[in-house]
């Protein structure tokens, strides 16, 4: 009779990580490099503006500080799991010692929305940073017409004339260029992520020193606008512009948004098999990566609606909207302008990296455990890559990034992982409930207090998003409970070896 609720032993586990073929090559800079890598991305360089411009207007800097706290607690239940059970599979693994197979299976079902998804929304916004550099450094006309750029599911008036997406082939391409770096193995993929970190973070501050004093006032003024707000007056003259949710539920709703801004942290979880030390190197690259991180969002996001009107970021101004706002509202800066889409295509790229990285590692571990299939687990004879299973991610995360509009994968990632977040938070209180004893080389501070807090914020921002998503994460949730009572339950290593 199989059981549910039947927890993988956590000594088990660690001598599954002995027994891995994976190469242990990363140290604690490669993890805080992998941590940034897979942080800063689209949810600064898109989704800020798009939350600014839909929701929050100016505030959506409180939105980062709601987004934060809620990592900043998950993180710090995550780095206690990372450090106590240093194996590859992140939230997933570390549910299936505590809440049993059942809920690990959730778990690592829903870790697809935020690594897949996630990939597929970057690629996505890589797409419009793509012809912002055909538009900078080639031709205005050689761009990729809007067609050709964008989801079926997408349709805008530019200049009076109509337009409608059929396939994204810039994100396309971006996948697959990845995928194949990912295929030729962890330490060249780690070196190219760590070049590209310190460009991204430069350009980062970057805009903030010099947009500093392109800040107008007026633009910030009010700083959290009033419910409905649908005009405003800049300078003397008078816009209108759809109106944006404002108030507390503008600042909620933002929040949401931007949350995708912060995920990725916990995929250095995930590199835990490859990393040299895990138990001390683990802490210091989740919680160092997202400090770093949450302090350069705020002071972008208070630049970024301070140089441009909030309102300005609605429609087609909406698309690579930090090139546009440094283009058009900062004199002198329009090298500024260009660098920055030069160093966003390479930022996003570390970004999906990571991702489809974190993706591939979960799926290694689920295939190892018999969850999934064995095909999951085939690493290349030469590489020591789960090659098979990156090809397979490129055919599912690309149907995303081809048919489905950012903003769609996007919401999904974000509400996938917080519920992810929410079940590692709970998980922390049970493991030291069950096993008190077990060494913990990274202990969470107060707990149950940090994991109760972080469970109420990430649950409030999972209200920020929706009817509609949750409605997506329950048909996500049922196709997955349906895969593992047909497939994984019968599958399962655990399983057979207890009956
Ligand atoms: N946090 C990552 C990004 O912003 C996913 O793109």
């Amino acid at each position: 009779m199989a059981n549910l609720w039947l927890k993988k032993p956590i000594n088990e586990l660690l001598a599954d990580s002995e027994s891995s073929d994976l190469k242990r090559t990363l140290g604690a800079t490669n993890l805080v490099l992998i941590g940034i890598g897979a942080i800063i991305g689209a949810g600064l360089f898109v989704r800020t503006a798009s939350a600014a411009a839909n929701s929050a207007g100016p505030s959506v800097t409180i939105a980062f500080i709601i987004g934060a706290l809620g990592c900043a607690f998950a993180g710090l239940c995550y780095a206690e799991f990372a450090s106590m059970i240093p194996i590859a599979g992140s939230a997933y693994t570390y549910s299936y010692a505590t809440m049993g197979e059942f809920m690990a299976w959730a778990i690592g079902w829903n870790l697809v929305l935020e690594y897949a998804l996630g990939a597929a929304t970057v690629s996505i916004a890589w797409s419009e940073y793509f012809n912002k550099f055909i538009e900078y450094f080639i031709s205005p006309s050689l761009v990729v017409p809007y067609e050709w750029s964008h989801s079926p599911f997408q349709s805008l008036t530019i200049d009076g004339v109509y337009h409608h997406g059929i396939i994204n082939i810039p994100a396309l391409l971006i996948l697959s260029l990845i995928t194949w770096v990912l295929i030729r193995g962890i330490q060249q993929s780690a070196t190219i992520n760590g070049f590209i970190v310190v460009i991204k973070v430069m350009i980062v501050i970057l805009v903030i020193i010099f947009g500093w004093q392109f800040i107008n006032p007026a633009n910030h003024t009010p700083y959290i606008p009033l419910p409905g707000t649908s005009s405003a007056t800049i300078d003397g003259v008078f816009k209108n512009f759809k109106p944006i949710t404002g108030g507390w539920a503008g600042i909620v709703g933002a929040a949401g948004t931007i949350f995708f801004a912060f995920i990725g942290f916990d995929a250095v979880s995930t590199t835990a098999q490859e990393s040299k030390n895990p138990k001390r190197d683990m802490p210091i690259g989740i919680i160092g990566s997202l400090m770093i991180c949450t302090v350069l969002y705020i002071l972008f996001a208070h630049v970024l609606t301070g140089i441009a009107h909030y309102s300005e970021f609605q429609g087609a101004s909406g698309e690579a909207p930090v090139a546009n706002a440094v283009q058009n509202h900062m004199p002198g800066y329009g090298w500024l302008a260009k660098l920055i889409t030069v160093a966003i295509l390479f930022g996003f790229s570390s970004v999906i990296m990571v991702m489809l990285l974190g993706q591939s590692r979960v799926f290694f571990s689920m295939s190892k455990d018999g969850l999934v299939p064995p095909v999951f687990g085939v690493i290349h004879p030469v590489f020591k890559t789960p090659y098979r299973s990156n090809l397979l991610f490129l055919a599912f995360v690309g149907l995303f990034a081809a048919f489905v509009p950012g903003e769609v994968v996007g919401d999904m990632t974000s509400i996938g992982t917080l519920f992810a977040f929410i079940l590692v938070c709970i998980g922390i209180i049970l493991l030291r409930k069950q096993e008190p004893d077990l060494p913990r080389p990274f202990r969470t501070p107060l707990v149950p207090l940090v994991p109760i807090l972080g469970v109420l914020i990430c649950s409030y921002m999972i209200y920020g998003l929706h009817w509609e998503n949750w409605v997506r994460l329950l048909v996500w949730s049922i196709i997955g409970a349906i895969l593992y009572f047909t497939y994984g339950i019968k599958n399962s290593r655990l399983q057979n070896k207890n009956n």
